[in-house]
């Protein structure tokens, strides 16, 4: 994805690039004449003015969650400043969608396929008869329906996912629409080159953090390493100690909210170890979830240092570990106020706060993974589940 999106030369900053998205729209459509890019670039306000036209963001499952990440990130002030909607696909089609001329109609799906998210393309299209609305599909399959009756697609390039769980496409659909963000910064003139720089060297830092927490953390699927030694691969003890839990809360903030959301999902249905799991804002919990926190409940807590709640997601874990909750929690290397809190810590290179659910996520999933392989499930194929719902 950076190689195809980012333009890197060896020297200086580089820039992001999307040439489908600088071609101009064809004779016939309302925007003719103009770029994909140029219709989103003016969906930033010029100084002063108001706020005209929004982006919809709309997709299913772990789709939707990724989209809830594109949100936090291209709604911010100091990159392109846009108002973000994002919907369930499923909830969208059987609405009235309120669209305006200049409005940019995103639609996510992994597959390209999923019958809510091309019913609810389609609907965009007639009620506004393929006029002024932008319909751009973000999607793995370039062959596929929403990529062909889009204005305009984006391939987030993660190669053929196998197991029906996406996980590889969440992490690639996150920094397509992180390298987006920075091609609109770059477009609204909102960055400022010292923020532009800051973000660059975070995405460029990513491929090696993340290989870098792979390698510890799979060791436990390499055969011949089967029997670690306790501590040596933290996710590993935490699976194992968790194996009988039948309920789980995943707790984030920011830019981790929607990572909290997919690492419950992948805990449940989609997520391989079919244990009941909620994810919420970590601040909700206290409208609800704190009364279910006991010595049985498992608390998830997506706690880096580089998001500037920490002290408040802290003292979120005070108050999980004041009702007695089992907290598992997540945050960098160099972080060491958390291990007196909580039961397990689990750390990962440092990142930039909009960089973060990228390596987070990949500790969700695998803990998932090694806990569905605990209790004897088939981990790629979960019951009663389709990696593309085509049906009603
Ligand atoms: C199914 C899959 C999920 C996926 C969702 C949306 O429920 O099991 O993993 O997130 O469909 O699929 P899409 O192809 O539209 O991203």
């Amino acid at each position: 994805v950076l190689a195809t999106y980012l333009k890197a030369p060896p020297s200086g900053e580089g820039s992001a690039d999307f040439p489908s998205l600088r071609q101009p729209l064809p004779e016939g459509h309302g925007l003719a004449g103009r770029t994909p890019m140029e219709v989103m670039a003016a969906c930033n306000p010029p100084e002063g003015g108001s706020f005209n036209n929004k982006f919809v963001i709309i997709g299913c499952g772990t789709s939707n969650h990724a989209a809830l990440v594109a949100e936090y990130l291209i709604e911010l002030v100091n990159i392109a400043r846009i108002p973000v909607e994002v919907q369930y696909a499923s909830e969208y089609r059987y609405r009235k969608p309120l669209v305006r001329p200049g409005d940019v109609l995103f639609v996510v799906s992994n597959s390209g396929e999923t019958s809510d998210a091309v019913e609810s393309l389609r609907l965009v299209r007639k009620c506004t008869n393929g006029q002024k609305v932008l319909i751009i599909g973000v999607v793995n399959e370039a062959d596929s329906t929403i990529a062909k009756e889009s204005d305009a697609f984006i391939s987030v390039l993660a190669g053929k996912e196998m197991g029906v769980a996406s996980t590889k496409v969440f992490s690639s659909t996150i920094l397509t629409f992180t390298l987006l963000a920075i091609a609109l910064g770059e477009c609204t003139k909102n960055f400022t080159e010292a923020h532009k720089t800051a973000l660059l060297e975070a995405v460029r830092a990513l491929p090696g953090s993340v290989q870098e927490v792979l390698d510890r953390d799979t060791k436990i699927f390499k055969s011949h390493e089967s029997r670690l030694e306790i501590g040596e691969c933290v996710l590993w003890d935490i699976a194992c100690q968790n194996v009988l839990a039948n309920n789980f809360i995943f707790l984030g903030r920011g830019f981790c909210f929607p990572v909290a959301l997919e690492g419950a999902m992948k805990i449940k249905e989609t997520g391989l170890a079919y244990i009941h799991a909620e994810g919420y804002p970590a601040a909700e919990m206290k409208h609800g979830p704190i009364a279910l926190i006991d010595q049985f409940m498992s608390v998830v807590v997506i706690a880096p240092k580089c998001d500037p709640s920490y002290e408040k997601i802290k003292s979120n874990i005070e108050e999980t570990k004041a009702r007695s909750g089992n907290i598992i929690a997540i945050t960098e290397y160099q972080n060491d106020d958390l291990e007196t809190l909580c039961q397990h810590v689990i750390k990962t290179p440092p990142a930039h706060e909009y960089t973060m659910p990228l390596l987070a996520v990949i500790e969700m999933q695998l803990l998932a993974c090694m806990m569905g392989m605990l209790r004897g499930n088939e981990v790629d194929q979960p019951r009663g589940l389709q990696k593309t719902i085509t049906g009603q």
